[in-house]
């Protein structure tokens, strides 16, 4: 089905966005959100009543064959480089191209929108032949749901790494802690590519930071001190967590990272990646999907001082 054929709910809206690609506009009592057909790619989820949760680099390309930089990219079927073949796109294809928006309706006050990229002599043609399925279904309202199908439609098991790369907006990454992946081992992207023992606490941020947390199903906080707001990613079929900031010169050497942006995010993955890859048989399918829920702060009370 192309979107011109799809019954729209009132507060969904389709039309050019930046660099003239194509944007899926959600603006709903409980929340809006703006998702590109180009990588099925969420740029914008405003809960009602709420500050912008994901962060988007002004500096952004929005152009075919260019990866959005910022929202949530969907790095599949392969995560970083794929091993042996250094010609493969970075992440994998799915951030590359375009998706097919399959369905638009309302659930309740919230929008649900699902996307579809199936095996093309393009996906096929880069590396990774296989013939799949993955549909990708957002929920919009006062918390965004991402769901990632991936079906297997061809006659061979095949492995895949998955990531729902989620850049969060926080008010300073000095101040900002990631909760609930202590103990986890994590493989340091930095230094060493063997996982090692987790540690003990919060992640904080005084550095790069490029950590992939295995064999972890929890929940992850992110709880940004300068803003007094924490974000709650919950996740299923999820069995890694990836944690980035690339820190002052490495964001340096991103032209579509503004200068000084990287104080005002921080990426918290949900993935499948490296010895977590999902091996997927004919015929199965696999999901993996995630729930961000802020918990935000009251309006500002003034503290009743001993005089
Ligand atoms: C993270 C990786 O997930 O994505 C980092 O762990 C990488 O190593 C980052 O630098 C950004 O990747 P890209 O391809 O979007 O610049």
């Amino acid at each position: 089905m192309t979107s011109s054929a799809l019954d729209l709910p009132p507060s969904v809206r389709i039309g050019p966005g930046s660099g003239g690609l194509t944007v899926v506009r959600v603006a709903s009592s409980r929340g809006s959100a703006e998702v590109y057909l180009h990588g099925a790619q969420i740029t914008s989820w405003v809960p009602a009543g709420a500050d912008p949760v994901l962060w988007l680099s002004a500096a952004s390309e929005f152009a075919a064959g260019s990866a959005i930089r910022g929202g949530v990219p969907i790095c599949f079927p392969w995560f970083g480089p794929l091993a042996g073949v250094p010609s493969a796109p970075k992440h994998g294809f799915a951030r590359l191209v375009d998706w097919t928006l399959d369905d638009v309706r309302a659930d309740g006050d919230d929008v649900v929108l699902v996307l579809v990229l199936r095996d093309s002599a393009l996906t096929r043609a880069s590396a990774w032949p296989h013939r799949f399925e993955a549909r990708y279904t957002i929920t919009v309202g006062t918390h965004l749901t991402l769901s990632l199908d991936v079906a297997n439609t061809g006659t061979a098991t095949f492995t895949f790494e998955e990531a729902l790369h989620t850049y969060l907006s926080v008010g300073d990454i000095g101040a900002t802690e990631v909760r609930g992946l202590d103990g986890a081992p994590f493989a340091d992207q930095l230094r060493d590519p063997q996982a090692q023992p987790g540690e003990a606490g919060p992640v904080r941020f005084t550095a790069e930071t490029d950590r992939v947390y295995l064999a972890t199903a929890a929940a992850a906080t992110v709880v940004d001190g300068a803003s007094a707001r924490s974000v709650t990613i919950d996740k299923l079929g999820s069995r890694s967590t990836v944690v980035w900031n690339p820190w002052q010169a490495k964001a340096a050497a991103m032209a579509d990272f503004g200068a000084d942006e990287w104080t005002q995010m921080v990426c918290v993955e949900t993935c499948n990646v490296k010895t977590d890859a999902v091996d997927l048989a004919p015929g199965s399918s696999h999901t993996m999907s995630v729930t961000l829920s802020i918990d935000q702060p009251l309006p500002h009370q003034p503290q009743n001082r001993a005089t």
